[in-house]
């Protein structure tokens, strides 16, 4: 098999790619080790920032998103039993942030593939890269039958998250790799119930954070800071109800709806980042560059940010021979990806509680929340990171 660009991971990072190469006229193949209705049915993100919802509505993939999306102005910051409201889109020029499930922007971008009659070769097995550092570079894997295949092409994208097999093939001798590790974890759950907010709530409290977020009318979606090392088991839904109320409760009587919690899941927080986040034909996007805690709903957006300038790169390459924005791929993916860095890891250290803070540094970090809802200045710059810093060509 050939195709100009192979693309490992059907992610929002590989399929984003997919599609905007087929606008440019260049081709691509997505392998997936997953099943079509296993990526499609994975809770994770929700929260698109304004350049990502403008780039889906650009390039044709929006219209659903426009339909079912929750368009939100502004956040609620909650500490001290007080809720201190963030209005984005007057501190932004307009701005805002849309929530709309990654899961269904994962379906929008199959769909739009899949009728552009794209190929993604789902459920394959034993990835391995080959020839990187050639101008022949290779993808082998065995498709669903089990038949062993070669992928020939000009590139290859490694958009396979975390785990996947294209960061290790970065030499070590050239490949640093950035990290820290919380001593946190969230537990998330989806709840059959009427929103209880008009906005998204993060909330500071000495039991730990809370957030409160939603899907749809039906449907909401909240975490929970726990131990990252706590099982699933010792969460009864009493225990979950319990803390919710007590994190997000308010002195003015404002009260959290239940319902039915339809599924339930913990993962664990890190950042990480690794530089380069190319060697040879090998570009790589996405988590499988670099990680940010969820705290401040970056990581989809992080994803989406890397394949535009790598489709930039790579139009650039094929229209007019042109090297020199592949060549720069990692210093201008990695400028703005430090900035998502430092603003998850901001807001994941002031809204969490450390069971190692003293209690001076847990009074440092409520005159914070407390500088950041009383100061414009401080709130701007809160706002801008939220919606999005603008891309940086
Ligand atoms: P992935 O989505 O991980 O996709 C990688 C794909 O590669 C997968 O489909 C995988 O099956 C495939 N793959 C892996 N190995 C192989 C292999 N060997 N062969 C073939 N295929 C392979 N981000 C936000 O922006 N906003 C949020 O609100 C937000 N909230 C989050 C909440 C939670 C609970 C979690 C877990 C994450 C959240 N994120 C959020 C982060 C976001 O989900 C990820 O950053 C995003 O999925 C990254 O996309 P990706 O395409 O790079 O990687
Ligand atoms: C959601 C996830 C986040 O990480 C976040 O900061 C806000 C909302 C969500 O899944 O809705």
């Amino acid at each position: 098999m050939r195709t100009q660009v192979g693309i490992i991971g059907a992610g929002p990072a590989g399929l984003m790619l997919s599609h905007l190469l087929h606008l440019q006229g260049i081709e691509s193949v997505i392998i997936e080790c997953r099943s079509q209705e296993e990526i499609e049915g994975t809770i994770r993100a929700g929260v698109l920032e304004q350049g990502t919802v403008d780039l889906m509505n650009a390039i044709g993939v929006g219209e659903r998103m426009m339909r079912e999306g929750h368009f939100h102005h502004g956040i609620e910051l909650r500490f001290n039993g007080e809720s201190h409201r963030i209005n984005m889109s007057a501190l932004t020029e307009g701005k805002n942030v849309t929530v709309y499930a990654q899961h269904e922007v994962i379906k929008d971008l199959v769909a739009a593939r899949t009728q552009a009659g794209g190929e993604i070769l789902f459920n394959v097995k034993e990835v391995s890269l080959h020839d990187l550092d050639s101008d022949q570079p290779k993808i082998r894997f065995r498709n669903q039958d089990g038949d062993l295949q070669e992928l020939n092409c000009d590139y290859v994208a490694g958009c396979d998250g975390f785990h996947g097999p294209s960061r290790p093939m970065i030499p070590s001798s050239i490949r640093k790799e950035y990290q820290k590790i919380y001593p946190y974890g969230w537990l998330g759950i989806l709840v059959e119930a009427p929103p209880s907010a008009p906005e998204l709530i993060y909330a500071n409290h000495d039991q730990g954070f809370a957030l409160l977020s939603t899907r749809s009318l039906e449907i909401q979606r909240m975490y929970l800071q726990v131990n990252p090392n706590d099982d699933i088991a010792e969460w009864s839904d009493d225990r979950i109800w319990g803390q919710l109320h007590e994190r997000l409760a308010t002195k003015d009587g404002w009260k959290l709806i239940e319902g039915p919690i339809i599924q339930k899941g913990i993962i664990a927080m890190r950042s990480f980042v690794c530089d380069p986040m190319q060697y040879g034909r090998l570009f790589l996007a996405g988590d499988a560059a670099h990680i940010v805690p969820p705290t401040g709903a970056k990581g989809l957006n992080l994803a989406v940010a890397d394949v535009q300038v790598l489709a930039r790169a790579l139009d650039a390459f094929y229209k007019k021979g042109q090297k020199d924005l592949l060549q720069d791929y990692t210093k201008t993916c990695l400028r703005r990806v430090w900035k998502a860095e430092r603003f998850s890891w901001y807001m994941t250290s002031l809204l969490h509680t450390d069971p190692k803070h003293s209690p001076f540094e847990r009074r440092i970090q409520l005159a914070d929340l407390d500088y950041l809802t009383s100061s414009r200045a401080a709130m701007t710059s809160l706002a801008e990171n939220y919606v999005g810093l603008p891309m940086e060509w």
